[in-house]
């Protein structure tokens, strides 16, 4: 039994800890809008905080997580969408949406810890894989949520 606070709830997942977050999530939690791309931490569609921290759920097992606040794309905003996912909006910056999530989870992140990032800093903290060919346009997003 592993026990972590998912979105402010505490939860208890009867799986095996080896368990990698992201299945967990996704099959026992029923939190679908972390994506499984990869599976090997390149893509970053799995992109979660964990205590604050952007971390690939496909990478980390439940045991790492045990007691650890975990917020997924579900639970980080509550009454409004978040500065970030407003600024993809007006920045039009979602073709597909599949890797959405993810870019929106680390660019929260990187805006709490760092409040007026340059495109570099942006860059860095989104490595996530972009087929559609708009990490422009996400990384102009990112730089208008900050304002
Ligand atoms: Fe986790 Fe790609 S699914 S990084």
């Amino acid at each position: 039994m592993s026990r972590l606070t998912v979105n402010e709830r505490p939860v208890e997942f009867d799986m095996d800890p080896q368990t990698p977050l992201l299945w967990a999530l996704r099959d026992a939690a029923n939190l679908t809008g972390t994506k499984f791309g990869c599976g090997n931490g390149d893509c970053g569609a799995c992109t979660v905080l964990v205590d604050g921290a952007a971390l690939r759920a496909c990478l980390i097992t439940l045991a790492e997580c045990e007691g650890r606040f975990v917020t997924t794309i579900e639970g980080l905003a509550r009454d409004r969408a978040h500065p970030v996912q407003q600024a993809l909006v007006a920045e039009q910056a979602i073709q597909c949406g599949f890797c959405t999530p993810g870019i929106v989870m680390a660019a929260a992140a990187l805006l709490k810890g760092n409040a007026n990032p340059s495109e570099a800093e942006i860059a860095a903290a989104i490595p996530n894989l972009c087929r559609c060919g708009v990490t422009p346009r996400l990384v102009r997003a990112i730089s208008r949520a900050a304002r």
